[in-house]
């Protein structure tokens, strides 16, 4: 069914109505510059923190003279690795169990790393400090492509980790390779491919950042970061400094963006709380655009070939896939522990098959450290991509329309929950008839039939088709922690005497808007409007534990908790109504901010009535105790798993092999919808970063390890003249175990487009004989498809 509520009500409306189009309660203070993020943080005395960073990618660190940078004006410290490693604080661990430098000791092992910091009075002095300081590097060989690292001659990158021999950094694998190869055997078509998902970056518009500020007195640590789990990295910072966790406070304001970016703990975060330690005094730490680029979390960066069999008349039979993913220098990956991969494992896509297996090689290089989750729940991007390409690359093999081929292998609805060849157990989904609505959408037949007239005059046009299934909403406490730290999210609810309320959250908005739609979560199930409701998160003080953003888990699960914590006060509020009413609970009926004597709705007290009672004068029920509060800790039964179709129609131009992206068709199904508008928002967004990644994105190396990519003029980002105006459309499919049926949306569309516009384009090649090229599809690159001499980055 396709249904919404098409309130449009702004945020001074007193409508007690939930979910529906309502202005961002957050927008405001954003539109009027009002926003305050961490590099707006001004303490008195507050110090700069600059960071020296390698110029190189490989190298020994000889000798580190600091002398000329301390005599620098302004400068009050200036540290190093070996200074660090007298309190052991030189190495850090990282979110996936490795660790990594805080500050070189003995190597440099990527170019940006961390070597040393400067503290000064102000920013400009702290930089000019860091050209005085001299380092001594003898530069070793770098190993830059992950199919190098296990050459048996190729260099060492982590001599620091006791007894390696190698650059290996784990073997994963998932499915069943038995029967996989029995399927494989017996199929009529088999189909291979190898496709690079090249290393790109989030790449925030706020980089990363900090102001640390110890108090020595009463021994309290306060942290602004830009971080997107205030609550996770609080107790590492504890764990690792030895502080009390109720002695540290993680402040995460405003965030300009984060997508992935802003989950690791940097080395800068930590130099800044070692610099307020050394010198008494507030220190200030903020990333350039470069710092950012080159040194933290990068996303993808894998070398896959998969392979799908079938029968001659398009029925799947099986995937096979294997992986070789380059983690960088130290594997600073953020997933769930039990899945180094993350949730790679969802690469069935959408389709019922008969087996799967992936193999995967993890290896160390000489290249930022990362492997964070770039706007996806943990690699599914890649594994996405791969489905979704391979299962084109079987529809040319057998000569069949892609979208027909995706409709006759879906899981059917009745098929849910649905396990998967590799364990996933989808929730729900029905997806045929998001896929027609999507083909009506965009008139597939029409578009199909354009193409054939314009082939026929020799003119480049391509529709691509990707369907994706999601996984968001990590995760299950018994399947998922980070560094032991269990997924769950906490909520807390209080609603004052005067019906106006306050709900803290654990999770960290970035931009998504949850200042508005967890109040109208809240709104729609105590009836007390949107306006009223002060969405409070990001202050590991006054807001409860919980696991943090990212993944698009909030909704799924932190919204869950929202709701839940709601109801617990609404079952409070019936109570304390049946007093106020003189009737037994059983005889309340509750309609939108007020319960009713059944029968007889003329008696009937509000929310507010009920609030203004919780902590009035007068008698409350036998054992209600005052107040309208309640709080609890969401522990997800399961992930939810959104869906989409999407399809994209691009023109190429013969004479440069410019792509242009002329239509693109979403749509997606998240469940219930609690706001279409922050739906769209979220959606144009990650379809924006699809043609990014598609056509135009890649942290690239040169062969001494200088990343390619340091700026915006040699990363380009996508803006709005490379994008169509995206057309939305959208099916529910409600989440059976989450209370309000909703699943995550925050990252589907980067998952869903990069492989319909790759599509397309391959697509719009085929005149050229091109089955595959690989992204990004710069005008280069198709240049090259077209003339057969495609290559992988
Ligand atoms: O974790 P993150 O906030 O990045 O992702 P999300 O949970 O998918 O939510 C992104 C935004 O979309 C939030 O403001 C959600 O409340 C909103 N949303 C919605 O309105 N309806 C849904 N079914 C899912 C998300």
């Amino acid at each position: 069914t396709v249904h919404e509520r098409v309130d449009t009500f702004h945020d001074n409306d007193q409508k007690p109505v939930g979910y529906g189009r309502m202005l961002r309660k957050e927008d405001p203070r954003f539109l009027r510059g009002r926003g305050r993020y961490v590099d707006d943080v001004q303490l008195p005395g507050m110090l700069h923190l600059a960071i020296l960073r390698s110029p190189v990618a490989h190298a020994r660190i000889v000798s580190i003279d600091t002398s000329a940078a301390e005599a620098s004006p302004g400068v009050k410290a200036v540290v190093t690795g070996a200074m660090l490693a007298q309190q052991n604080l030189a190495w850090m661990p990282t979110l996936s169990n490795d660790v990594q430098a805080v500050l070189a000791t003995d190597k440099v092992r990527f170019q940006g790393q961390e070597v040393a910091f400067v503290v000064a009075e102000d920013r400009y002095a702290a930089r000019d400090a860091l050209e005085l300081i001299d380092v001594e590097y003898d530069v070793l060989d770098p190993v830059i492509d992950a199919r190098r690292a296990l050459e048996s001659d190729a260099p060492l990158i982590r001599d620091d980790l006791d007894g390696k021999t190698n650059n290996h950094c784990f073997d994963w694998e998932t499915g069943d390779e038995a029967a996989t190869e029995a399927v494989f055997a017996r199929a009529d078509v088999v189909v291979s491919q190898d496709l690079v998902y090249p290393r790109v970056h989030p790449a925030p518009m706020e980089t990363c950042g900090a102001v640390a500020d110890y108090d020595a007195v009463d021994g309290k640590l306060r942290l602004w970061s830009t971080t997107q789990a205030p609550h996770a990295h609080r107790t590492l910072y504890a764990i690792v400094a030895g502080l009390p966790e109720h002695k540290i406070q993680v402040i995460s304001p405003d965030i300009g963006g984060g997508f992935g970016n802003k989950v690791p703990i940097y080395p800068g975060y930590v130099c800044a709380i070692v610099a307020s330690i050394v010198t008494g005094k507030p220190v200030k730490w903020m990333e350039d655009r470069s710092e950012n680029l080159i040194s933290t979390g990068f996303a993808r960066d894998y070398i896959m070939r998969g392979e799908i069999a079938a029968t001659r008349d398009g029925r799947i039979l099986g995937i096979r896939t294997n992986v070789l993913a380059d983690h960088g220098a130290f594997n600073g990956t953020a997933a769930p522990v039990k899945y180094p991969a993350g949730f790679f494992g969802v690469f069935t896509g959408s389709y019922d098959i008969e087996a799967a297996y992936c193999k995967m090689t993890a290896v160390y290089t000489n290249k930022a450290p990362g492997g964070v989750a770039y706007a996806c729940s943990f690699r599914i991007t890649e594994a996405v991509y791969l489905v979704e390409r391979i299962v084109d690359c079987l529809a040319d093999e057998l000569g069949m329309d892609p979208a027909e081929l995706r409709l006759k292998n879906f899981i059917q609805p009745e098929q849910f929950p649905y396990t998967t060849k590799t364990g996933w157990v989808y929730d729900s989904g029905n997806y045929e008839p998001t896929m027609r609505l999507a083909m009506e959408m965009a008139s597939y037949d029409e578009l199909r039939r354009e193409q054939a007239e314009k082939r026929a005059r020799g003119e480049l046009m391509g529709i691509g088709i990707a369907f994706f299934t999601e996984a968001v909403g990590a995760g299950p406490r018994k399947d998922m922690d980070i560094l032991g730290l269990g997924m769950a999210d906490g909520c807390e609810l209080r609603v004052h005497p005067t019906g106006k309320a306050v709900v803290r959250l654990s999770v960290q908005s970035q931009g998504q808007g949850h200042e508005t739609t967890f109040a109208q979560i809240v709104a729609e199930e105590i009836g007390i409007p949107p306006a009223d409701i002060e969405v409070l998160h990001g202050d590991t003080d006054n807001t409860p534990f919980g696991l943090g953003t990212y993944g698009s888990r909030s909704t799924p699960v932190s919204g869950a908790a929202a709701a839940l914590v709601a109801r617990k006060v609404r079952d409070k509020a019936r109570i304390i109504a049946s007093g106020m009413l003189e009737v037994s609970v059983a005889d309340l009926e509750w309609e939108k901010g007020a319960f009713h004597v059944a029968g007889d709705p003329g008696r009937s007290v509000t929310i507010q009535d009920i609030a203004l009672r919780a902590h009035g004068a007068g008698d409350l029920p036998e054992g209600i105790e005052g107040g309208l509060e309640a709080q609890i800790c969401y522990n997800p039964s399961n992930l939810t798993y959104p869906h989409g179709a999407y399809i994209c129609v691009v023109d190429i131009d013969p004479g440069t092999a410019q792509v242009t992206v002329r239509r693109f068709i979403a749509v997606d199904d998240c469940g219930t919808r609690i706001n279409p508008m922050i739906i769209e928002g979220q959606v144009h967004g990650g379809l924006t970063d699809g043609v990014g990644m598609a056509l135009m994105e890649m942290i690239a190396f040169d062969e001494d390890g200088n990343c390619l990519g340091a700026s915006l003029m040699d990363y380009l980002i996508p803006t709005s003249l490379e994008v169509p105006d995206w057309e939305t459309g959208f099916t529910v499919t409600p989440s059976p175990h989450h209370p309000i049926g909703a699943k995550g949306v925050g990252e589907s569309a980067t998952v869903g487009s990069p492989p319909a516009i790759v599509n397309a384009v391959v697509d719009a090649l085929k005149p050229f004989g091109v089955r595959h090229a690989d992204m990004p599809l710069t005008p280069s690159r198709v240049w090259d498809a077209m003339r057969g001499q495609a290559r992988p980055p």
